[in-house]
């Protein structure tokens, strides 16, 4: 069995983070969350007070910040220069901070670099949304998740709310509108689809039914 690149890109609340923890806890493989890096980026700088307007001063922090994954019984943490941020980089106002800093060519850059060498070796699934177009358009196997606005909207609000934060429906689908909206508009690495990725629509599908379609893919490339 070769050791393959998975890379996962779609929209917001389509289920990425779900399917490829599961994906890579089935493979035995790294799963790499780039959506967390590019939020650690812009916790970093709300930190340390940088206007998110100054480009080149983000670039400079996202060159210099040291972000890792680190394995914690089941789960995964992210660490930023040595700190745990897992829970802090997933407020609404980190995401929408993230979606603006995220668009910089130099923030994107950083990124890029540290994505490629995390998973050069191969075994590890990558979820994000320029991983099969920009990260690795060689991919072994590519595929994009989608769902419609307002059921991605209801299972962003759900998690939210299962982490206790007290967030309104209504609101949470106008957020994850308004992210998909700038992702997809975006002049450096926008969110669309490899012309070679497996799309698959999760609307009426269970997360289930979505796993095995996407194991069975997988397998098939092994
Ligand atoms: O996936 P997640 O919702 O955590 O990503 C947060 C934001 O990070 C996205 O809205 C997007 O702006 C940005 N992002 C990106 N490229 C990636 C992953 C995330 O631009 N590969």
């Amino acid at each position: 069995k070769r050791e393959l690149i998975v890379a996962i890109d779609g929209p917001s609340g389509a289920g990425k983070s779900t399917l490829s923890k599961s994906l890579a806890k089935e493979l035995g493989y790294h799963n790499i969350d780039t959506g967390a890096m590019y939020r650690s980026v812009a916790f970093a700088a709300k930190r340390q007070g940088i206007d998110p307007a100054d480009e080149s001063a983000l670039g400079r922090l996202a060159e210099t910040v040291r972000i890792e994954f680190i394995r914690q019984g089941e789960g995964e943490r992210v660490l930023l220069d040595g700190v745990d941020v897992s829970s802090a980089i997933r407020t609404p106002d980190i995401s929408l901070l993230t979606s603006r800093i995220s668009a910089y060519a130099g923030v994107r850059h950083a990124m890029v670099e540290l994505q490629r060498k995390l998973g050069a070796q191969g075994g590890v699934v990558l979820e994000g949304r320029d991983i099969g177009t920009v990260v690795f358009p060689q991919a072994d196997v590519k595929f994009f998740l989608s769902a419609s606005t307002t059921e991605r909207g209801r299972r962003r609000y759900e998690e939210l709310r299962a982490k206790g934060l007290a967030v309104e429906l209504e609101q949470t689908v106008a957020e994850v509108e308004a992210r998909d909206a700038a992702d997809c508009a975006r002049e450096c690495a926008p969110l669309v689809q490899a012309e070679d990725a497996l799309v698959i629509d999760s609307t009426a599908m269970s997360i289930d039914e979505v796993f095995r379609t996407m194991l069975q893919e997988v397998r098939r490339c092994q």
